[in-house]
């Protein structure tokens, strides 16, 4: 199943994934994936939504946006990752959304197990694993059906 999902706001440089374990899949696959960079990852705890985009230089800025995902425009090429669990805002439970730049794959921990890899999902275009995605389908669906974003907002 082809999923139409609106890629104009995703710059070329990027890549989204589809993959299993929601956003707490996500919560281990973003050190798994990045630490080997630093050896380390500084964190705000979720359950706050900024109205600015952090500068945080070169350092890259991992976003969760499961509660607020695709409710409003937003500047991609501002973040590293981008990632949600689909439930809230756009599929059913147990998918994430993973919007990732290039430069950030290849450098998975050994033990990241692959249904986490980015870098394999990246490859394999995202069917290493089935999530099911039905839902997600029909949503983006939806939205491509709305005018714009203000449905959403409401
Ligand atoms: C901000 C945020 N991140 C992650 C999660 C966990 O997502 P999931 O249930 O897909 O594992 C939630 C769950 O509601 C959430 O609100």
């Amino acid at each position: 199943m082809e999923l139409q999902i609106d890629k104009t706001n995703v710059p070329n440089n990027y890549k989204i994934l589809f993959l299993s374990g929601g956003g707490q899949g996500q919560f281990a696959a973003v050190p798994l994936n990045l630490i080997s960079r630093t050896g380390s990852a500084d964190y705000v705890v979720t359950g706050i939504e900024f109205d600015f985009i952090p500068d945080t230089k070169v350092v890259p800025l991992v976003a969760d946006m499961s509660s607020n995902f695709m409710s409003k425009k937003i500047d991609v090429s501002k973040f590293g990752v981008i990632y949600g669990g689909a439930q809230k805002n756009i599929g059913t439970s147990g998918v994430a959304l993973v919007i990732v730049r290039e430069d950030l794959l290849n450098q998975a921990l050994p033990i990241c197990p692959s249904i986490l890899d980015w870098t394999i999902n990246a490859k394999a275009d995202s069917i290493p694993d089935t999530p099911p995605m039905f839902v997600m389908g029909r949503l983006f669906q939806w939205i491509d059906r709305q005018d714009n974003c203000q449905e959403r907002q409401k």
